[in-house]
């Protein structure tokens, strides 16, 4: 069965210009984007988004630099979608990100690593509500 993910290319990936590699990544992988936007969120949209880190030390870095300008945000679907994005995407800490992911490839700072991808079903469902509620 199909599976849905949330997907946002960073302003850190949106000022460097690589909007169409994150794309094309995705599409080569053989996920399709089924919603797409470029957008520069509010703080509340941040919030929502990263509620999960709201105790977090760097969750006031984190909202700043979502809302820093615009970003993509867009639903890929396919079999285990979550998962495959997650790999495409590398690691966390783009140190340890291996090279050929896109975070590998493109990011030295955590804070700055281009690509978030939801990390589990409950998280694609509320993410994707957050993003494009006409999808749910
Ligand atoms: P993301 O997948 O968007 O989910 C939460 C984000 O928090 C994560 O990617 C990182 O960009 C960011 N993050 C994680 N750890 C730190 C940190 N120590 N300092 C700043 N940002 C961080």
């Amino acid at each position: 069965m199909a599976q849905r993910t949330l997907i946002l290319v960073k302003p850190d990936g949106v000022k460097r210009n690589i909007i169409g590699d994150v794309i094309s990544r995705i599409e080569r992988k053989g996920l399709k984007v089924i919603a797409l936007e470029l957008r520069t969120i509010e703080v509340d949209t941040a919030h929502a988004h990263y509620a999960e880190h709201a105790e977090k030390p760097f969750f006031g870095e984190l909202v700043d630099f979502i809302t820093s300008g615009p970003l993509v945000a867009l639903v890929a679907e396919g079999d285990r979608a979550i998962e495959a994005f997650r790999a495409l995407a590398g690691a966390t800490d783009p140190v340890k990100a291996t090279p050929g992911t896109i975070r590998g490839d493109y990011a030295l700072q955590v804070a700055q690593n281009i690509v978030h991808g939801s990390d589990s079903p409950e998280s694609a469902e509320r993410e994707i509500k957050i993003f494009f509620p006409e999808l749910v």
